[in-house]
């Protein structure tokens, strides 16, 4: 089936381009390339571009209507989160909708053991007694909750914080490591503290499943940048109310089994 998916890619695309698969998901597979979708003469930047193909167990028009509207809600969102002050996100490139393309800017780069800078592998490279508490680990972990907290200070939720959809990248000055939020299909604007309240506990949840040793200290220097980030303490309380609330039900859930 994927092969298939491909060669339908590399038609749309166009024999010459450059792709490289990198992952394929539930909904989507995404490329990677260093090529513009139709500026050439952009030599210096790489680019993602995320494919829903066609799913061949949904009727082609609903097939189609949902494919076009979960891809311009991605974009919408991406957009919207571009001009938002204190938020790092790739920025949107162009897209095809009626298609199921979105063009991204690339984030990331290789860490010292060759695999790529999701905060999943950040962690994992610092899975050991000694590297675990460096103040690298706890600087980027308090920088995550930050952008956590800014995105929901702008009435924004994320919709699937995993340590896979954070991804790092170090500031081309300073060589410091920056925290970068990716993957915006299940995103949108909420102004409710449980959305808020469900979203951290996703999180907290994909800490302790992936970085279990670790995963309250993670854990708590992620909650500290997420606090650092709000200026209206009420709200913060009410949405801290709200978290240990869904993670009560969660408890609860779990003991039900
Ligand atoms: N803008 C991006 N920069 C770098 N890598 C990306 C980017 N977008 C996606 N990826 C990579 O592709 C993977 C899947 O993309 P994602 O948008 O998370 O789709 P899915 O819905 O399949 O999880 C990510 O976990 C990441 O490794
Ligand atoms: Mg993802």
């Amino acid at each position: 089936m994927s092969t298939e998916i491909i060669s339908r890619v590399k038609e749309y695309l166009g024999e010459d381009f450059p792709v490289r698969l990198i992952s394929q998901g539930a909904e989507a597979l995404v490329f990677e390339t260093n090529q513009h979708p139709f500026n050439p003469e952009v030599k210096t930047e790489e680019f993602i571009i995320k494919y829903r193909p066609f799913k061949n167990y949904r009727h082609p028009q609903i097939d189609k209507t949902l494919t076009k509207k979960r891809t311009v809600a991605e974009c919408r969102c991406l957009v919207k989160l571009n001009n938002m002050k204190g938020i790092n996100v790739p920025h949107l490139v162009a897209s095809d909708p009626y298609n199921g393309y979105i063009w991204q800017t690339k984030i990331g780069e290789q860490l010292p053991n060759g695999t790529f800078s999701s905060l999943k592998n950040f962690l994992w490279l610092h899975n050991n007694d000694k590297d675990a508490y460096l103040s690298t680990v706890e600087e980027v972990l308090i920088k995550v909750g930050k952008q956590i907290g800014i995105l929901h200070n702008n009435q924004y939720i994320h919709g699937d914080l995993t340590s896979s959809n954070i991804v790092l990248q170090r500031d081309a000055n300073t060589g410091i490591w920056d925290a970068y939020l990716i993957d915006f299909g299940l995103s949108g604007y909420s102004t409710m503290v449980e959305d808020k309240g469900v979203d951290l506990y996703v999180l907290e949840r994909a800490i302790m499943s992936t970085h279990s040793l670790y995963a309250d200290k993670y854990n708590e220097w992620i909650m500290q940048g997420y606090k650092e980030s709000f200026d209206n303490q009420d709200n913060l309380k009410q949405v801290l109310k709200r978290f240990e609330e869904v993670r009560q039900r969660g408890r609860k859930r779990s003991m039900l089994g």
